[in-house]
């Protein structure tokens, strides 16, 4: 993703809540790439969508259309499997965001186990980087997933913000300042070891400024929230209201 808001920081829209609003009924509407150009329209730097192995929301289908029709860098979500390997060196998107995944599971629960996946982590991150794919691995802010992410070759990590959020969402004061410390400290380690730092997973227009303050974090990358707020007040607007609260903090306004 290459255009900057503030000092480098980035927005991704994910949008595969588009499709599952979709799938509830079957046929194309909504429509997720009309989604994906209005959110660029609002400002998104790039498109994040994630391909699951049961497919239930973004479909290949999606892929194929993204692919071929955004104007803007698509980040391709997905689990580290020969399946989904095969399908990102098919179409080439400019990262991939490689993620913990599980059936039963509502949305993605907790960040990827690099330390345990190291090998056949190593070797589709290996794959995806010949290909001139950029590799992001979704990890939770801890010493030891940093540390284990550089060494299998990733060249960003995305810093799981679920547990802040909850915590931000239970009203627990101390509990949300001790996950922005996890998340401040895994950030700035994550750069020393010299990975570039997304972060993601949760943020709403109340919990978006802390993560924006840490200078380490180069893009968020922002789903639910947003395109549930679309159905308050259209998607365009709700990223230009988030682009706003993100630039603000950023700029030590907010
Ligand atoms: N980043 C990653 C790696 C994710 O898996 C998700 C959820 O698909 C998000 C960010 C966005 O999370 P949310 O939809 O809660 O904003």
């Amino acid at each position: 993703m290459n255009s900057i808001i503030g000092n480098g920081l980035r927005l991704g829209v994910n949008i595969d809540h588009v499709a599952t609003i979709r799938n509830a009924r079957g046929g194309r509407h909504p429509d997720p790439l009309r989604a994906a150009h209005i959110a660029i329209e609002g400002g998104a730097d790039g498109i994040t969508a994630h391909l699951r192995e049961d497919r239930r929301h973004i479909s290949d289908f999606d892929i194929d259309r993204l692919k071929a029709e955004l104007t803007r860098p698509l980040n391709l979500e997905m689990a580290a499997t020969e399946e989904m390997l095969a399908i990102s060196l098919r179409h080439v998107p400019h990262a991939c965001c490689l993620v913990p995944e599980r059936r039963e599971e509502r949305t993605t629960e907790g960040g990827l186990d690099v330390a345990g996946g190291g090998e056949r982590l190593a070797k589709v991150i290996g794959e995806l980087k010949n290909a001139g794919i950029r590799v992001s691995l979704f990890i939770e802010a801890d010493e030891k997933a940093i540390e284990a992410s550089a060494r299998v070759g990733a060249d960003i990590v995305e810093l799981h913000t679920g547990a802040y959020c909850d915590k931000a969402l239970a009203n627990d004061i101390a509990g949300v300042a001790s996950e922005l410390e996890r998340l401040k400290r895994g950030a700035a380690l994550a750069k020393a070891e010299g990975l570039e730092v997304h972060a993601g997973h949760g943020l709403t227009y109340n919990t978006v400024e802390a993560v924006a303050r840490i200078k380490e974090v180069q893009e968020l990358n922002i789903g639910h929230f947003l395109i549930g707020e679309a159905v308050f007040g259209g998607l365009k607007a709700s990223v230009q209201h988030m682009l706003s609260m993100m630039l603000a903090a950023r700029n030590g306004a907010g």
